[in-house]
């Protein structure tokens, strides 16, 4: 039976507007033609404001884990020394790119549920020096899907600059970049990686990745294998407009028109509504008597893991969510049955949010559970408006000039 509700709120994909949505539908171009080559034109540098990089930004038609891969056999050597720190499944997974394709990888690993230390890093770091290993490249996960957990990037980074100058810094913010601050050429990444199905509200399909002058001159130097995900001729390509291979065209249609709105409402209306779902989640979520993963000082503001209780059947639950029109994430990897998460990234406003959390209400309800009907929403919104208020205090800072096709766009730093 269809359901007139339709709450899709996993961390990716996400749902579209419906301009974006439609332009899935639109009739093929020639991707070596010139209505293509237009819109590299555009998509290109809108990305380029959108990762606040002054460098490259590569369109690769694959989805996340294939830019991981693209990151990691453009830049190193087998045998290469690498420091992956991970804080989750998706730590681990950028890690074993780098170990299957040979890199000599030393983990830092952090509890789950909890953010990586610049100092821990700082310790890591002189440890692989000390003996001898001083690494070629630092693999950092920016927003841990699995946990919910945002990693401070910027002092992370800092710390690597200054300990190991040398070292690439290769960063995963497949689950972040596009919804919370990120300063790509401030902070001195790179690599940069992001997926089109997560804050860009497109559908799976495009890898986007920056690559700084520094991550060219290794890529010359770097002898892991590579052909398809090869970021040279992917350059070059781009350089005439095009993509090396056939690319998702239809996606690449929807990114366009999905950044000209994201440019529209601007980036910093972008953060703050980022910031209030994530906020109104965590607030609802509690409120209804869940105990959340993340350590509050580094939740996430695009995805919410919550511990599901002993006494709660999850896969019963979770049917019944989906019969009342809401689809939520389960856990993963060594958190699967702990925990379930919630998406809250992309195409998505406070006022969704509180859809979804008076379904889970009334779906706790149903199934016997104490429950304050109605508080939860109103302890959600309340929190939404601290943390709008709290963005909008914030956005004081100084602002660069950016050059958007909605007409001039600021950005805050
Ligand atoms: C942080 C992070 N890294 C990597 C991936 C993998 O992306 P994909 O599933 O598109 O391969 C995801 C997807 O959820 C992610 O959230």
């Amino acid at each position: 039976m269809a359901n007139l509700e339709a709450h899709l709120r996993v961390p990716g994909p996400t749902p579209l507007p419906d301009p974006v949505r439609e332009a899935g539908a639109w009739q093929m171009v020639n991707h070596r033609g010139p209505e293509f080559a237009a819109l590299m034109a555009r998509v290109v540098p809108a990305l380029r404001r959108g990762f606040r990089t002054a460098g490259d930004v590569v369109l690769v038609g694959t989805s996340g884990t294939g830019g991981l891969e693209a990151a990691v056999v453009n830049h190193l050597s087998p045998g290469d020394p690498v420091l992956a720190v991970t804080t989750g499944a998706f730590g681990d997974r950028f890690a074993k790119i780098a170990s299957r394709y040979g890199a000599d990888v030393t983990l830092l690993e952090v509890e789950w549920g909890r953010a990586a230390e610049p100092e821990a890093v700082r310790g890591a770091l002189a440890a692989m020096q000390t003996a001898g290993r001083s690494p070629v490249a630092v693999l950092l996960t920016h927003n841990e899907t699995s946990t919910g957990v945002t990693n401070p990037i910027g002092p992370l980074a800092a710390v690597v600059r200054a300990t190991a100058p040398a070292a690439l810094l290769l960063v995963d913010a497949i689950s972040g970049l596009g919804a919370v601050p990120f300063d790509t050429d401030g902070w001195g990444l790179d690599v940069v990686i992001t997926g089109s199905q997560k804050s860009w509200m497109v559908p799976p399909g495009l890898a986007m990745l920056s690559v700084s002058p520094r991550a060219w001159a290794a890529a010359e130097r770097a002898t892991m294998p590579r052909f398809y995900f090869d970021l040279k001729a992917h350059r070059e390509a781009a350089e005439k407009g095009s993509t090396p291979w056939t690319p998702p065209v239809s996606v690449c249609f929807q990114l366009d028109v999905a950044l000209g709105l994201i440019e529209q409402e601007g980036y910093p209306a972008v953060f703050a509504r980022h910031a209030a779902c994530g906020a109104a989640t965590r607030a609802g979520l509690r409120s209804l008597g869940f105990d959340l993963f993340a350590d509050p000082a580094h939740a996430s503001d695009t995805v919410t893991a919550a511990r599901v209780p002993a006494d709660l059947d999850w896969k019963r639950f979770s049917a019944d969510l989906r019969a009342r029109g809401l689809t939520l994430a389960g856990g993963q990897g060594k958190l699967t049955g702990q925990v379930f998460r919630v998406g809250h990234l992309g195409y998505v406003t406070v006022h969704q949010i509180l859809a979804a959390l008076e379904i889970v209400e009334a779906a706790l309800a149903a199934a016997g559970r104490p429950v304050d009907r109605g508080a939860a929403l109103v302890a959600a919104s309340r929190a939404a408006d601290r943390a709008a208020a709290q963005v909008a205090e914030q956005a004081t800072g100084p602002t660069i000039e950016t050059t958007g096709a909605a007409g001039g766009t600021e950005v805050q730093a």
